[in-house]
């Protein structure tokens, strides 16, 4: 199904950045995520001739777009998973780097909240999207679909990792262990430890996003030809 001959038909959704969940129409829950090491995947992808759709939360303007994708802007997590689950097709490969909000107000005001009001915010948690996925993949019946997902961890960084791998069925989880310095949201570099399906796995050393970007785009090509 994967065929490398023909770059241009294998097409790699990734997604970037983090998402805003508003309690009024001024405030949100977010997280610092500034999209940097999704969009250094996805230009890896494009500079290497596959055919990338970008789907991108709100950050920095540097990072909101790529020449050669299909870029989608989404604010909400449900927006993010309206987005992969409408590109997700047959022979696709899903890159979650995005940090998505895992919760929303149960109530968003439709009127600024006052400092006099102090309100009462209730949450609810969203979906996974990456487990929604999968689910889709089954009732869809697609076929040759890789799940690609990041971790990030501030605790027990390895056992969460591999929690994750199995608990969303991944085929292969990067780990970003924010307790490191260079590594997580809002700098240059990330130290990168790759798990796979099959049990192995490979601690990278610190580097730039901008070449991780390509060695994680290595490193689901190589699980694609094995
Ligand atoms: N992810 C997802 N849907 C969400 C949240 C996260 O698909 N609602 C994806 C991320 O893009 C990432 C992976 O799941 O590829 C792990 O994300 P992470 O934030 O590390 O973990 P969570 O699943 O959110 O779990 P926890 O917050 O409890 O660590």
């Amino acid at each position: 199904m994967f065929n490398f001959n023909n770059k241009s038909r294998v097409k790699i959704i990734v997604t970037a950045g983090p998402t805003r969940e508003f309690v009024d129409p001024i405030r949100f829950l977010s997280n610092p995520s500034t999209g940097r090491m999704g969009y250094f995947i996805a230009r890896a992808c494009v500079n290497q001739g596959y055919k990338v759709t970008y789907i991108v939360g709100p950050v920095p303007v540097m990072f909101s777009k790529i020449k050669g994708a299909k870029n989608i802007s989404i604010i909400s997590t449900q927006d993010m998973l309206n987005s992969v689950l409408a590109e997700l097709k047959s022979g696709s490969v899903l890159v979650m780097a995005a940090a998505p909000a895992d919760y929303h107000p149960e109530k968003s005001y439709k009127h600024k909240i006052k400092k006099t009001e102090t309100p009462y915010i209730h949450l609810v948690p969203n979906p996974d999207i990456l487990k929604t996925v999968k689910k889709y993949i089954e009732l869809k019946k697609l076929k040759d679909v890789i799940l690609v997902g990041f971790a990030a961890e501030t605790s027990n960084p390895e056992k969460n990792a591999l929690k994750k791998l199995e608990e969303k069925k991944l085929d292969i989880i990067f780990l970003n262990d924010l307790s490191k310095a260079g590594s997580g949201f809002r700098v240059e570099t990330n130290q990168l430890t790759v798990f796979r399906k099959d049990g192995s796995c490979q601690k990278w050393k610190k580097d730039t996003k901008e070449r991780l970007g390509y060695r994680v785009l290595e490193e689901i090509e190589k699980w694609l030809e094995s």
